[in-house]
């Protein structure tokens, strides 16, 4: 099958890539399918394995000589410029996936979210001017692009409609309250020096390899062992659901095709309520909706996310899994990889869950169906 998305060339435009936060979720899948294409990409995950990164991610690519021998994984983090000044002194491109993620732990402690999603962002940032001032002195051709993936819920909640690249950032929770920042530092980068900055706004992300603290990948792990599942509130926000692969070839093609300076959504099409979203997943794994507990709300729930996609779609690209076979793949990985998710949810995974939902099960009702 030809891909519509490739831009036709062979040759990629960046043959040396930086990718931070490469260990988690969606940077792991860009790293496994970018050195899938055997174009010759050469690629250095610099990542600081917090709870949510995992080398075992990564096992893929180490696993086969060739691609092996176009990358390197280096341990450490962002927000430290010492680290971060040569890795970017011999990168072509920075993409950067590293961030605290997860919504729910950014409202039980948001500082970390501060230190990585802006802070570290900033760092990066002052690390690619260094490269263009060298460039100036003629010590190295081109200045790197950087990429910052950041998110639809720098918009906030959107009633109704889709939102579009130059609407207005209204975030609403901490986490989204760093993305913003991170991706604003990025942009007056852009402004301000000249730096070859590009950013992408990404929805509602899923597909294996998931650390399983997100509605997805929780709510099958739990089901697998009928465990409860604690759907927040009345279970009718709405978010668009984007295959992890369709969102790491989106950040492909923006980073090989994008404007400096630009700003692209990335929409996945498949616009549910989370209801729907527990009721297919039930039915994939033939378990019964009794499993489903209605809970106390998260606090600032934002009720709908959109995104309008015409701009990357003009740009060429748009996603091609919908999300009856995204889900259906992504329940069949994780019933297939209990060896990758059951160590994770014991220690640290265990103390969240149980700060974050005992007293909410505790509390919770028989959710209707
Ligand atoms: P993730 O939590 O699975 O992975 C984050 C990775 O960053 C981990 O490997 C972690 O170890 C690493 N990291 C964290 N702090 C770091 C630091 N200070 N230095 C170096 N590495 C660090 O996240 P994800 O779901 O893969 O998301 C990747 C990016 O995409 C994030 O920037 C996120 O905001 C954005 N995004 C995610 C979604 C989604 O639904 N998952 C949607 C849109 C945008
Ligand atoms: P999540 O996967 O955390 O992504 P985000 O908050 O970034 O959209 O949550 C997706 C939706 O699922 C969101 O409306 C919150 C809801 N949700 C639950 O109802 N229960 C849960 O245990 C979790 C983690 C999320």
């Amino acid at each position: 099958m030809t891909d519509p998305n490739r831009s036709g060339s062979p040759e990629p435009r960046f043959r040396r890539l930086l990718v931070t936060g490469g260990a988690g979720f969606i940077g792991s899948c860009f790293v496994r399918d970018v050195l899938a294409r055997h174009d010759g990409t050469a690629i250095t995950v610099l990542d600081k394995l917090t709870y949510a990164g995992n080398r075992a991610n990564l096992a893929p690519v180490e696993a086969d000589p060739e691609q092996a021998a176009r990358f390197r994984f280096v341990h450490g983090d962002i927000a430290d410029p010492a680290l971060v000044g040569p890795l970017v002194a011999e990168a072509d491109a920075i993409v950067n996936f590293a961030a605290e993620s997860h919504v729910d732990r950014s409202i039980l402690e948001p500082v970390d979210f501060l230190r990585t999603d802006v802070v570290g962002v900033q760092v990066l940032l002052e690390a690619c001017r260094i490269e263009q001032q060298r460039v100036a002195a003629g010590e190295r051709p081109t200045p790197p692009r950087f990429l910052q993936v950041s998110t639809d819920e720098v918009y906030g909640s959107v009633d109704d409609g889709a939102s579009r690249e130059d609407d207005r950032l209204e975030p609403r929770s901490p986490y989204s309250a760093a993305k913003a920042a991170g991706e604003l530092l990025a942009h007056s980068y852009f402004v301000t020096y000249g730096l070859d900055v590009v950013v992408t706004r990404g929805s509602n992300t899923y597909g294996p390899y998931h650390y399983p603290e997100k509605l997805i990948p929780l709510f099958v792990t739990n089901a697998l062992d009928d465990q409860q599942l604690p759907l927040y509130g009345d279970g009718l926000q709405r978010r668009d659901w984007l295959y992890v692969a369709d969102h790491a070839g989106a950040i492909g093609h923006v980073l090989e095709h994008g404007g400096a300076g630009e700003i692209y959504n990335v929409r996945g099409g498949n616009e549910r309520t989370n209801r729907e979203v527990v009721a297919t997943l039930l039915r994939l794994l033939d378990k019964p909706w009794s499993l489903v507990r209605e809970v106390e709300d998260r606090p600032g729930h934002d009720r709908r996310y959109a995104l309008d996609g015409s701009k990357l779609a003009a740009l060429g690209w748009t996603g091609s899994v919908s999300f009856e076979a995204g889900l259906a793949e992504t329940v069949r990985w994780y019933c297939a990889n209990e060896a990758w998710w059951r160590p994770i949810k014991s220690g640290e995974f265990e103390s969240y869950y149980r700060r974050q939902y005992a007293a909410r099960l505790a509390g919770s009702s028989e959710a209707a169906e």
